[in-house]
């Protein structure tokens, strides 16, 4: 049998990303009434972090744990990587000791290579081009406070960065149409939006995006590895903060999300994620539910 990696959301199925989010929610419901559910005893995940994290780290080391799982983190600093030693060879030597791999990356590249040289399942779990893993969480709650999102309309409100990028996919997998105003000069990939078709509809514009939407999305001005930027890029965000009066051009129950961490006063005003349609809060604890349910996947797939 090939193994199976989640390196974007095309490495599922739109049948089998409903089932996920299903099951991500059955999950949920067995935790809140503290069933011990342990498919996994004896499963080993290895985490490799070329960047910072709080959410997926967590989501992903707590989750392993509950599912009867164990895992470990390693940073580059701490393996042979940053001595030289090629990933594909990282790869072929972890993927005989352990059963799948969790990777965040400064380069997609990097995580496509380790995938290609791996017998057991890769994750990514971000990089510059792509998070997965972060648009699974997010279509959870989306769907558990609203039902089944397809037709519906998002917006997504400044940087089209890597969590744009899975938004859009995201878009084209679930049946939905995202609109997405970026500053000139920080459009999404081309080839991301192109592949899209009227899944992805782009502006300058951030209130002709937001009108009548049901869900307003946005991210930092300033991603991991954009550090030197920063001090530009809060110019030229000048006018993408989601605020109140943003949010009232949306549907009078439209939704916010933030994959957090979130800079209040720049990408989004405390007054919205920090207001009553913001979900943040459930987004970043689906991140568990829906990790979970993307292991069981790659690792029980008979029982699916
Ligand atoms: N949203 C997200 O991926 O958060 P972390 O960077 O904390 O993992
Ligand atoms: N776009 C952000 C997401 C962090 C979860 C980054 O890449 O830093």
């Amino acid at each position: 049998m090939t193994v199976r990696h989640f390196l974007t959301l095309f490495d599922l199925s739109p049948d089998e990303l409903e089932t996920l989010v299903r099951r991500a929610i059955v999950l949920k419901r067995l935790r809140d009434r503290g069933e011990p559910h342990m498919p996994l005893t004896g499963k080993v995940l290895a985490m490799i972090f070329e960047k910072a994290s709080t959410r997926t780290r967590v989501s992903f080391e707590a989750g392993m744990a509950q599912l009867g799982g164990t895992s470990f983190f390693l940073s580059p600093r701490d393996t042979q990587l940053d001595r030289g030693e090629p990933v594909e060879d990282t790869a072929r030597v972890l993927g005989r000791m352990v059963d799948v791999i969790v990777i965040r990356a400064n380069n997609q590249a990097m995580i496509e290579r380790f995938a290609a040289h791996s017998r057991v399942p890769v994750i990514n779990a971000l990089s510059d081009l792509h998070h997965p893993c972060q648009l699974l969480a997010d279509i959870q709650t989306w769907v558990e406070q609203r039902g089944m999102v397809r037709g519906r309309t998002a917006a997504w409100i400044g940087d089209g960065n890597n969590v744009c990028h899975s938004w859009i996919e995201a878009a084209r997998q679930f049946g939905f149409t995202l609109r997405i105003a970026t500053p000139k000069g920080y459009e999404p990939n081309a080839d991301i939006v192109k592949a899209a078709g009227d899944h992805a509809v782009l502006s300058s514009d951030p209130k002709a995006a937001t009108r009548d939407a049901d869900l307003v999305v946005t991210d930092t001005w300033a991603s991991m590895g954009q550090e030197e930027e920063k001090a530009q890029r809060m110019k030229d965000f000048t006018g993408f903060t989601v605020d109140r009066a943003l949010m009232k051009l949306a549907k009078p129950d439209a939704l916010f999300m933030h994959c957090l961490p979130a800079y209040r006063g720049y990408e989004v005003a405390a007054e919205v994620i920090d207001g009553p349609q913001s979900v943040v809060w459930d987004e970043a604890e689906n991140r568990l539910h829906a990790q979970k349910a993307l292991l069981e996947l790659l690792l029980t797939p008979s029982a699916h």
